[in-house]
């Protein structure tokens, strides 16, 4: 049995679902995020809390679109997922379960009992590269809550969605929910809270060039690594060092610093690969082609190219640059024969309902 969603309320999300939502097709856009400090562990994986609160951009061209429709019989949910080519077709297990499970805490949440009727069909296409360290799931999970929330005849606040979002067990959703610079959770000091705007998007228009060098599933989920992290002998000390840490970066967001914001997002994200490395059994998200781009970059820092470097449970590499760099940036990566794709991105504006179904 799943377990109603808690909303910030305490009660029911939704005081008349259903009724009037049959046949109605609902389409939402929402964006994959970088995590500029990482959520990485947690401290009660039922309810999805992290060991830490996190910061992140919202991007703005690596978006999950998800088009809902709700039935009025019962049965199961209809998952479907858009190919290379862009063709809608049944998604594999291990894309349709957590989807599901997701739809069913919806439901629950809404009072749905699921075994009488209220079943979807669900469709999502991705513009970037899924299940490879890109945040797929984070943008996924946002665009398909916001969407069969909606579909349910939901009015709710960007708090519950965020909340809501969490619950999909894909922690980073409940960031993708909201555009520009977000914490999760906030307050800080209340693991249970939703996502926050530190930043609207206009606040600084930062780029970042994704340099993909594994476009395939990564074969070590992020959920393992959250498991795995306690493991790992270096966890204590990135928990001790991350209040102060995350304090900075929101100074150096506050400032437009990009020297001072680059140079604490790598101490972050090589800590987390340095935690995965250590954890037992061992996480390696790099890989050669990683080392590769981390090189080039280091070399245009050396030429006066300010450009910093992410990572997260992939082998795919994330570089901060300010948007006259972004060009010379993307070229000087293109020309590595490991990098199989670069991928423009920047600081975006969040989620967006859309008139154009899937299907
Ligand atoms: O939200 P999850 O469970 O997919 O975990 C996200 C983990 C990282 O992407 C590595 C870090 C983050 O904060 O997004």
């Amino acid at each position: 049995m799943t377990a109603p969603v808690a909303s910030p309320r305490g009660s029911l999300l939704l005081e008349h679902p259903f009724e009037g939502a049959v046949g109605r097709k609902v389409t939402y856009e929402a964006p994959a995020n970088l995590a500029l400090v990482k959520y990485w562990g947690m401290r009660n994986e039922e309810l999805t809390l992290p060991c830490a609160p996190s910061i992140s951009m919202t991007l703005s061209a690596c978006v999950s679109t998800t088009t809902v429709e709700v039935h009025q019989r019962a049965g199961r949910d209809e998952v479907l997922l858009a190919g290379e080519d862009g063709r809608l077709e049944r998604a594999g297990a291990s894309f349709a379960a957590p989807v599901r499970r997701h739809l069913d805490r919806l439901r629950a949440g809404v009072g749905i009992d699921g075994a009488s009727g209220g079943h979807f069909t669900v469709a999502t296409r991705n513009s970037f590269p899924s299940r490879c360290g890109l945040a797929s799931s984070a943008s996924g999970f946002a665009a398909l809550t916001l969407a069969a929330v909606a579909s349910l005849g939901g009015e709710t606040s960007f708090e519950e969605l965020s909340l809501l979002a969490r619950a999909s067990g894909s922690g980073s959703a409940a960031r993708s929910v909201l555009g520009g610079w977000v914490v999760w959770p906030s307050p800080p000091n209340a693991p249970n809270g939703p996502a926050k705007q530190l930043f609207p998007p206009e606040h600084w228009d930062l780029r970042d060039v994704i340099a993909v060098v594994e476009p395939g599933a990564k074969e070590i989920s992020s959920l393992a690594g959250h498991r795995r992290a306690r493991s790992s002998g270096l966890f204590a000390a990135r928990l001790g060092a991350l209040p102060s840490r995350r304090a900075a970066v929101e100074r150096a967001i506050a400032a437009r610093d990009l020297a001072r914001l680059g140079a604490l997002v790598e101490t972050d994200a090589a800590e987390l690969q340095a935690i995965a490395l250590s954890s037992e059994p061992p996480i390696v998200y790099p890989t050669t082609g990683t080392l590769a781009v981390l090189r080039r970059v280091a070399g245009l820092r050396d030429s006066g190219v300010p450009v910093y470097w992410s990572l997260d449970a992939g082998a795919n590499v994330h570089l901060l640059c300010e948007p006259h760099h972004e060009r010379t940036v993307a070229d000087a990566v293109a020309t590595l024969p490991e990098v199989l794709r670069v991928l423009r991105d920047r600081v975006g504006h969040g989620p967006r309902r859309l008139e154009k179904h899937l299907f």
